[in-house]
């Protein structure tokens, strides 16, 4: 009598499996015809865990049996695939032929409904002139800079004879200096009370968007109304006063550098946006750095050298200026292979605005599209010998203007950071590559997937140089 129970029970689960795997495909498939290749997994789950679980090894599966342009389920909406180069390039220059941002639902939520990397058309448009306004290269040489280089300056004082987590500074300082750059004064007096809660806020915008109480949503929800009501109040105070400010914020209450009439709300929006937007890449890219730098001597010489000779040209105390940011000509080659091969940015969300055709397939409307880039930093065609770190590479071709090279995405949402990010990047790297050198602690694990992480932290024995 048991066995039969138990034969009839698996029988029922395996029936049970089944009819949810068949689910998927039902909804989706049988109702349009023409989609690409692939499978949609269970309802609701989609394929999300063996993606999360298997990382770019699912997709190289994938691509094996589908191709480079195939249909699966991840983040509870059904998505087509993008891994060939020329594809993916297309879909990011062509908005205006219905390829919208299609960034998942929890993300949008909390980074708030005129976040720029959401909106689309003339909103998109009128934000990102917003935004561009004050973090133009004037901006940053006449106010950014010198904000970001006193602050870098006197973060990285008093670290020599320590063992510090470098992944916990990394995000530390990129939380912070963006900070100083978009609300100068106030940043000392509210950074206790943004910090914490910004911290919850990133984990949100990571998470399933359920809005019950305890979860990771729910807290980031809560996170942003602080954040909010604390930029709310800078705004508040600054209005009341008839202090001048030099910073982002100024700009975008509207001074003589920004032609925008702004709402308080699309200004927060902006901020937090500006903030979430530079956070995660900044500091894994700026802790992936200084791992590379560590694991190949001969390229940590080449970068002190060039750091070196920049404070030879100074007073101890003078800080660095756009001139000297120029001259960081290896710098710029160290970070931009430490974007590639860490691939800190692993794809990017579209999503179809109606039916149309992609790829000689048909996509129906409102299906999402992953832009994936993972692949292309490992092609040999245009990096040679993909897996080694070689930053010499990016000095011996023109990689930068190369087609593929979508490290900054591409199109009209195509990074409006990008130069200040290199900027912030190198300014960290400059005060503490001619200051101290460091040796890892060693034992510590680096993930390169779903995001750049170290799980324990990566520790580093800091001394002075
Ligand atoms: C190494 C540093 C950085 C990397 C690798 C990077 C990468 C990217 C990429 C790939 C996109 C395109 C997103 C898409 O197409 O959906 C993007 C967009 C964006 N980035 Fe960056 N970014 C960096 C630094 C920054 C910084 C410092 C800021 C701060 C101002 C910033 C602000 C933005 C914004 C606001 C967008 C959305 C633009 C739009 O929707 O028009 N990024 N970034």
């Amino acid at each position: 009598m048991a066995l039969i129970a138990i034969v009839g029970g698996v029988l029922f689960m395996f029936c049970l499996c089944s009819a949810l795997l068949k689910w998927n495909k039902v909804w989706y498939v049988n109702k349009n015809k023409g989609l690409p290749h692939g499978t949609m997994g269970w309802p609701l789950f989609g394929e999300t865990t063996e993606f999360l679980k298997q990382g770019p090894n699912f997709m190289k599966n994938k691509r094996a049996r589908y191709g480079s342009f195939f249909k699966t389920h991840m983040f509870g909406s059904p998505t087509i695939v993008s891994m060939d180069g020329e594809m993916n390039r297309y879909i990011l220059m062509n908005e205006s032929k219905g390829l919208v941002p299609g960034y998942p639902k929890a993300m949008v939520d909390i980074l708030g409904e005129c976040t720029i990397a959401a909106v689309h058309g003339s909103t998109h448009k009128y934000l990102r002139g917003a935004m561009l306004s004050v973090i133009s290269p004037t901006m940053i040489r006449d106010q950014l800079l010198p904000t970001l280089d006193r602050f870098t300056r006197s973060y990285l004082s008093n670290w020599d004879n320590q063992v510090i987590d470098i992944q916990q500074k990394t995000k530390e300082m990129a939380l912070l200096a963006s900070l100083h750059q978009i609300i100068n004064k106030e940043s000392i007096r509210i950074k206790d009370r943004i910090t914490p809660e910004y911290f919850k806020l990133f984990l949100g915008t990571l998470s399933l968007p359920i809005p019950l109480p305890g979860t990771n949503y729910s807290r980031a929800f809560q996170s942003r109304k602080v954040i909010a009501s604390i930029i709310s109040e800078v705004i508040e105070e600054r209005r009341k006063s008839q202090e001048t400010h030099k910073d982002m914020l100024a700009g975008l209450m509207g001074n003589d550098e920004c032609r925008y009439n702004l709402s308080d709300e699309q200004i927060i929006d902006l901020v937090i946006t500006v903030m979430f937007s530079s956070y995660e890449t900044i500091s894994s890219t700026a802790m992936m750095a200084i791992k590379y730098l560590h694991d190949h001597p001969n390229a940590l010489q080449q970068f002190r050298d060039e750091h070196l000779a920049i404070r030879q040209r100074k007073k101890p105390d003078e800080p660095i200026d756009f001139n000297d940011i120029k001259s960081m000509k290896f710098t710029r080659a160290v970070i931009f292979e430490t974007l590639r091969l860490a691939t800190i940015i692993s794809g990017l969300f579209r999503k179809t605005s109606e039916d149309m055709e992609l790829n000689g397939y048909l996509i129906p409307k409102g299906w999402k599209i992953y832009v994936y880039l993972r692949e292309i930093n490992y092609d040999p065609s245009l990096y040679p010998e993909p897996l080694k770190f070689n930053p010499w590479r990016w000095l011996e071709k023109n990689l930068e203007s190369n087609n593929q090279f979508l490290i900054f995405g591409g199109g009209i949402k195509f990074c409006p950071g990008k130069e200040l990010g290199i900027i912030e990047i190198s300014t960290f790297l400059h005060y503490l590559v001619t200051r101290y050198r460091w040796e890892e602690v060693g034992g510590d694990t680096v993930l390169i997937f779903p995001t750049v992480q170290a799980p324990n932290g990566l520790h580093i024995r800091v001394s002075s140089y």
